[in-house]
């Protein structure tokens, strides 16, 4: 996930107006920054770094032109280096392009580009593009035409905002990542996000996939990418420039949740072939461990909590361990995989517990969301979930999209016998994670129970980590007391703490044995008064003995889970706004935990 932005006929302003927008697109992307501004030449400033290093890279830079474009990465494809940084320019330097997504076939057009003869100096996919519209332009082809024929080419998600020298326009193309106009007097913009030119504008128009846009002083147009006219609406944005950032949501959190269908697209593109059957994850070469152990904290130790069940299931050993833990006694390793997964890269337990493995001589794997992280670096090998950018400190799609980063890790390493199965109930889940955002009645679930004395989450199998999660998310930003449990330790111990005013979440899928036996806990809870929650996906009788059912699509177990947490996550958010918390930056925590 990245941050574009371009103007047309701000004159002096549009350096200004490159800046001031990427700065309130910074949370979409926070690794390295550029601008590059059209006359008869195209000029490029970009760095490493925040948005605050760009302004002081900029200081002094003899920027030109009235047209420009910007860019803040969130790196997908090569470390955060200045080098990598967008925009990025042909062999000629007369067409600058910023982009954001993920160009599935970069490698087999980067091959192509090469071999005759052109010269690349990053590591990005998107470096690709420049490159193609320079063939065309050698062709003759008008700008316009060249970029529409260089898109053609891309396969995957892609919002590009292209300049090239001479011309005053900014030319944008979009698929499958947001792009939105801006239509001011005598000016136009363009933004991944309408934050970006709230200040000058109200009037706006969203562009779908497959939408070529060209934006001069006096005018617009959209077309198809084969260039025929395409009628848009022009919209009114009715609230003001103060909410940025969040896209309009109260709080990042919100918005994070809300974000989920469209990072596990983009976690699961280009890696499972349905058709085949067949998962492919780049550069993990061939990995097939005799056993796995992972090791994580927090949020993503449930997600490792899940990983390692994957595993299992399919016939690995596989462990999950706190990684402060894991370092007090390491385990046998023999030829162990030791997978660390880590949303930023950065904890200081999971690090160390990694470290200990690669001293002992086995194989690392990080599965992270930041590339060029520590995890990503120190490891032998790196897989990133894709997830863009976390702001609010409670995880939320970083753990949704660590489950999904996981099976595809699972099924690339084993042959499953319902490898297809999954894949399609993989391929499915970011509509079912729509459906729950669109439908979910956790808010009245929140209003019921917002004066609990505590909160039980209660799960078996795959559903025992999402019980974990949902309580340590209840805790992190509620601050009441809540626990999870394997549901069948129920009776072992904490019945003992449940009364009418401890509602018990369970989270119950399928109708086989092992539900059957999770009803039976709840029947427990329920004779002792305590108020219950299932979440159910209405194949067992669990609603003849629940308060409230929070209700979840029928699908494989695996992705069940990730539905059940989309309704916990939900419930823990809305018991937190009740009380008016500060939501995003709950008290005492922090988002990367850089000490031991
Ligand atoms: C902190 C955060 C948690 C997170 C944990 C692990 O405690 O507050 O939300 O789950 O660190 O972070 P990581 O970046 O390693 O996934």
């Amino acid at each position: 996930m990245c941050g574009i932005i371009g103007c047309v006929g701000r004159d002096d302003a549009t350096l200004d107006t490159l800046v001031h927008g990427l700065s309130t697109l910074e949370y979409r992307g926070y690794d390295s920054a550029g601008v590059a501004t059209a006359s008869n030449s195209v000029d490029v400033v970009k760095t490493s770094g925040k948005i605050e290093e760009l302004r002081e890279t900029l200081e002094g830079a003899a920027l030109t032109g009235d047209v420009g474009i910007g860019h803040t990465r969130w790196s997908t494809h090569g470390p955060p280096t200045d080098a990598n940084s967008h925009p990025h320019q042909d062999c000629t330097g007369d067409v600058a392009v910023v982009h954001n997504g993920i160009i599935e076939n970069y490698q087999h057009l980067r091959d192509e580009l090469a071999a005759s003869g052109h010269t690349f100096t990053s590591d990005t996919d998107t470096e690709v593009i420049p490159h193609l519209v320079e063939d065309q332009l050698a062709e003759g082809a008008e700008p316009e035409r060249a970029i529409r024929n260089a898109v053609s080419r891309l396969e995957g998600s892609y919002a590009v905002a292209v300049v090239v020298a001479g011309h005053g326009t900014v030319y944008a193309a979009r698929n499958d990542s947001p792009l939105v106009l801006g239509l001011g007097e005598d000016e136009t913009f363009l933004a991944s996000d309408v934050p970006a030119f709230r200040d000058y504008t109200d009037q706006v128009v969203y562009l779908d996939d497959g939408e070529f846009a060209r934006l001069e002083d006096k005018g617009w147009t959209v077309t198809t990418l084969d260039g025929d006219p395409v009628e848009k609406d022009v919209d009114t944005i009715d609230w003001d420039p103060e909410e940025t950032g969040k896209s309009g949501y109260d709080h990042y959190m919100l918005k994070e949740i809300h974000e989920q269908p469209r990072a596990l697209r983009q976690c699961l593109r280009g890696r499972v072939d349905e058709m085949a059957g067949t998962v492919t994850i780049e550069d993990v070469g061939d990995l097939s461990p005799d056993g796995v152990q992972f090791v994580a904290c927090g949020t993503s130790y449930h997600a490792a909590l899940y990983g390692a069940q994957l595993f299992r299931d399919a016939g690995i050993p596989a462990q999950a361990f706190l990684a402060s833990e894991y370092v007090t006694s390491v385990p046998p390793l023999s030829d162990a995989l030791v997978v660390g997964v880590t949303q930023s890269g950065e904890t200081a337990d999971t690090l160390s517990a990694l470290r200990t493995a690669r001293k002992r001589g086995v194989k690392t794997l990080a599965v992270t969301n930041v590339v060029g992280s520590t995890a990503a670096r120190e490891c032998n090998h790196a897989f990133y979930i894709r997830a863009g950018p976390e702001i609010g400190v409670a995880a939320s799609k970083t753990f949704s999209t660590q489950q999904v980063a996981l099976n595809q890790l699972a099924l690339s390493m084993t042959d499953a016998d319902a490898t297809r199965e999954i894949i399609s109930a993989l391929r499915d889940l970011p509509s079912n994670v729509q459906r729950i955002l669109d439908e979910s009645t956790a808010r009245s679930v929140a209003e019921t129970y917002e004066n609990a004395d505590a909160y039980f989450f209660i799960g078996r199998g795959y559903q025992y980590p999402v019980a974990l999660e949902g309580a340590l998310k209840m805790k992190e930003i509620t601050y009441k007391h809540a626990e999870g449990f394997a549901s069948g330790e129920l009776k072992h111990g904490p019945l003992a703490l449940v009364t009418e005013n401890t509602p018990v979440f369970a989270v119950v899928t399928g109708d086989d044995e092992q539900a059957r036996k999770i009803v039976g806990n709840v029947k427990e809870v329920e004779a002792r008064d305590a108020p219950v929650v299932a979440i159910s996906d209405g194949q067992s009788d669990v609603s003849r003995y629940a308060d409230h059912v929070l209700e979840i699509p029928e699908t494989h177990p695996r992705t069940a889970a990730v539905l059940a947490n989309t309704h916990l996550q939900l419930v823990a958010y809305h018991v937190a706004n009740l009380f008016g918390h500060n939501i995003d930056k709950p008290r005492n925590l922090a988002k990367s935990v850089t000490v031991e």
